[in-house]
């Protein structure tokens, strides 16, 4: 069920896959020179994986993190099969804890966690971590669908960071959109921003397209604003990271700027993104917690230092407010004007 599609278009790469007992994911440290995989055998190393960005992308974490829990919970019920349950749970909030800007971490631990209690056995948590894995996937598919029919024919779109099959259980969310689209002729180009300073953009969203075959014209992050004064930009298209309840959007640094651009330059602001990246409990952008990361990653590239600097500034998320995003798109479909009331509405209706 979680497989890649032979007969949906561009439905081919999947970062994440449950086999043989173990959780195999694509290393995204190491792309676009070595496709190589890990294989992980522990909770730990699930938590390990998260933080050093092996597999990354709000949703994708989630997936990694629930079957973290079952790799935990089997560890645990081998050595001691009556009190897995209760040595389990402090396990569940340091994984939870891998990185805190992408609430779908805490979603997918809160739900195997919730489960937890009616487990009989730790193979009962592995048909959930299953299912949040395949729901993912088929949400991108339908989310996908809703954004490909707000673009233009032949569009052309920019996109930022991966919110790609990489960053998901499969499909992808502003690359779900855009695969969607090309699936029906509707993208004439895409244009990947390179997201200093880990490079998503460059080294896997162009990596991602170009896999699958669809055009991929990668820029400096600073060229944006160039691109959308001096050729067709139809839309910006994002993913997210937490979605607030008044539609305050976290997302990849650079997302905001982006946001204010397209404003400006009368482009049309699209974030994708499945309502398990909503968190009604958070009110605004304001309480969300931005992830700053090693300066290391600002001042060298892979160990090699290419700055005179000795500090620098490496927030990994910023918030762009809800005022600023002409849709949010969900599984479930379209928000116009995202505001409180219209995603307290939306996250009432049913897929
Ligand atoms: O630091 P990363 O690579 O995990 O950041 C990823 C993003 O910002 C994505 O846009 C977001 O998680 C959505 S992925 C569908």
């Amino acid at each position: 069920m979680n497989a890649p599609s032979d007969t949906i278009p561009y439905d081919r790469i999947r970062a994440l896959e449950w086999t043989g007992g173990r959780l195999r994911l694509i290393d995204q440290r190491l792309l676009p020179e070595r496709l190589e995989y890990l294989e992980i055998t522990t909770l730990e190393a699930v938590a390990a994986a998260i933080r050093d960005m092996v597999v990354r992308g709000a949703p994708a974490i989630g997936i990694a993190a629930a079957y973290g829990v079952v790799l935990g919970a089997r560890a645990h019920a081998s050595q001691s099969p009556d009190r897995w349950k209760a040595l389990l749970a402090p396990d569940l909030e340091r994984l939870a804890a891998a990185r805190p800007t992408a609430v779908n971490l805490r979603w997918a631990v809160d739900r195997m966690s919730e489960a937890l209690p009616r487990a009989t056995e730790p193979d009962a948590l592995l048909a959930l971590a299953r299912m949040i894995h395949a729901e993912d996937i088929a949400g991108n598919r339908r989310l996908g669908a809703f954004g490909a029919e707000l673009l233009p024919p032949r569009a052309h779109v920019i996109t930022h960071c991966n919110a790609g099959a990489l960053a998901t259980g499969g499909f992808g969310t502003a690359l779900g959109v855009i695969r969607a689209a090309a699936g029906s002729g509707g993208i004439e180009r895409v244009y990947a921003g390179e997201t200093r300073p880990w490079l998503q953009g460059a080294r896997l969203t162009s990596w991602e397209l170009e896999q699958e075959g669809i055009p991929v014209m990668l820029m400096a992050d600073s060229a944006a604003a160039h691109l959308m004064k001096s050729r067709r930009v139809d839309w910006v298209i994002v993913g997210a990271d937490r979605v607030a309840a008044n539609g305050d959007v976290a997302n990849k640094i650079g997302t905001y700027a982006l946001a204010l651009l397209a404003r400006h330059h009368g482009v049309r602001f699209m974030v994708a993104a499945p309502t398990s990246t909503f968190d009604p409990k958070t009110p605004n952008g304001d309480a969300i917690a931005i992830e700053h990361r090693p300066v290391e990653e600002v001042l060298a590239f892979r160990g090699q230092r290419h700055s005179a600097a000795s500090a620098a500034f490496n927030p990994a998320f910023d918030v762009t407010p809800a005022a600023l995003v002409d849709v949010l798109v969900t599984e479930r479909g379209v928000i116009h004007a995202p505001d409180l009331e219209r995603i307290a509405a939306h996250l009432q209706t049913k897929s």
